[in-house]
């Protein structure tokens, strides 16, 4: 059934305006996000829609359809199940910029992988912002948009968030990448290397530490930058300067200072094998560095990294399990595929693939 004639059969009128919003894939530009630097997202097929009409009540209403699942809530009291805390944040945040927002039924059904670092969560909240601009006539432009989705992240899910995942499911498109440099919030759109596709695999390794890990590692970077005298790592201006910092900051150090580096050598190159490159060593440093990768990963990693069809791998996302994403040749991927994940499995591994969408086929 279409998420508005479902919308329908929940509520029993139909919606008054619907949205929908992408997840995306970083391919370069790791953790560098809340350090002031750069990333190079792209936007995947799989997308939220969002469905919404005034009520008339006195509370909220969120369906979720994927989770069969109806919630009520107030801009005052939030609700208690998680996906339902990004769409309450993101109604709390625009009310408190000003605007007036109604009690609303609200209607979500999505197709992004949830949980293994394709943004889900950002696509629910653009997408909700989204369907409140149309509905509620909101002068928001779509930068705005992405602001309001990171504060509704970290303040009512409390992940300590930069603005990559917002960022790239407001304003990227699934055919190029986005370079965007998160402290000027300036982008430009970037083509992929010529004759290549993008393939994301799922590691099936549960992303356990996505909150704590994530927070402390930012956390790590901000004591870095302090310590270097710096607003933040984005200011270091070489990796000569990191040297005095002590372990394990200076890992940290480094691999935002590289990974920086190698996203502005990835927008420079030509050459899908340079590309390839940049990526594999963006894995390493993930690996070794910053240490938000897993052992699943890892292997996953490496048998993409030894297909001869591959450019280059790594994990993507905020790591400590989820996806990773391979360049590719383009016309290869359901070989690609066959192999690596026959060879995961044979190291006790199971993966999945995401991207294409299964629908899509490979
Ligand atoms: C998560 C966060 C982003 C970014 C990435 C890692 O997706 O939401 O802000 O930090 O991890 O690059």
């Amino acid at each position: 059934m279409s998420p508005a004639r479902d919308f329908h059969a929940v509520f029993g009128h139909p919606p008054q305006a619907r949205a929908a919003a992408p997840g995306r894939v970083n391919l370069l530009g790791e953790r560098t996000d809340y350090n002031d630097g750069f990333v190079l997202p792209i936007a995947i097929p799989q997308q939220t829609q969002v469905g919404m009409a005034r009520n008339g009540q006195d509370s909220f209403r969120l369906h979720a359809r994927d989770l069969d699942q109806t919630v009520s809530f107030t801009l005052q009291a939030p609700p208690a199940p998680h996906f339902a805390t990004y769409v309450h944040g993101c109604l709390a945040e625009v009310a408190q910029s000003g605007f007036d927002v109604p009690p609303l039924d609200i209607h979500v059904a999505s197709d992004v992988p949830m949980g293994v670092g394709l943004s889900s969560s950002a696509a629910l909240e653009v997408a909700t912002l989204r369907c409140l601009r149309a509905l509620l006539a909101l002068p928001l432009d779509d930068v705005r948009i992405a602001q309001l989705g990171q504060r509704a992240e970290i303040h009512h899910a409390g992940v300590r968030c930069g603005i990559l995942d917002q960022m790239a499911s407001s304003l990227a498109g699934t055919d190029r990448a986005l370079l965007l440099d998160t402290r000027s919030l300036a982008r430009r759109e970037v083509p992929l290397p010529l004759h290549t596709a993008i393939l994301v695999l799922d590691s099936g390794e549960p992303r356990t530490l996505a909150g704590s890990g994530y927070n402390e590692r930012r956390a790590q970077c901000e004591e870095a930058a302090r310590l270097l005298g710096v607003p933040a790592l984005r200011d270091v201006p070489d990796l000569e300067a990191v040297q005095a910092l002590p372990e394990p900051l200076r890992r940290r150090a480094r691999h935002v200072l590289s990974e920086n580096a190698r996203v502005l050598q990835a927008v420079a190159c030509t050459s899908a094998r340079d590309f390839g490159a940049l990526m594999n060593a963006s894995h390493a440093s993930l690996r070794d560095d910053y240490e938000v990768s897993t052992p699943g990963i890892d292997r996953l990693v490496a048998g993409l990294q030894a297909h001869p069809a591959v450019h280059g791998a790594r994990l993507t996302g905020a790591g400590f399990g989820g996806a990773c994403v391979a360049l590719c040749r383009e016309g290869t991927l359901t070989a690609v595929v066959r192999t690596v994940l026959a060879g995961y499995e044979a190291s006790g591994g199971t993966g999945r693939v995401l991207v294409p969408p299964m629908a899509a086929g490979v």
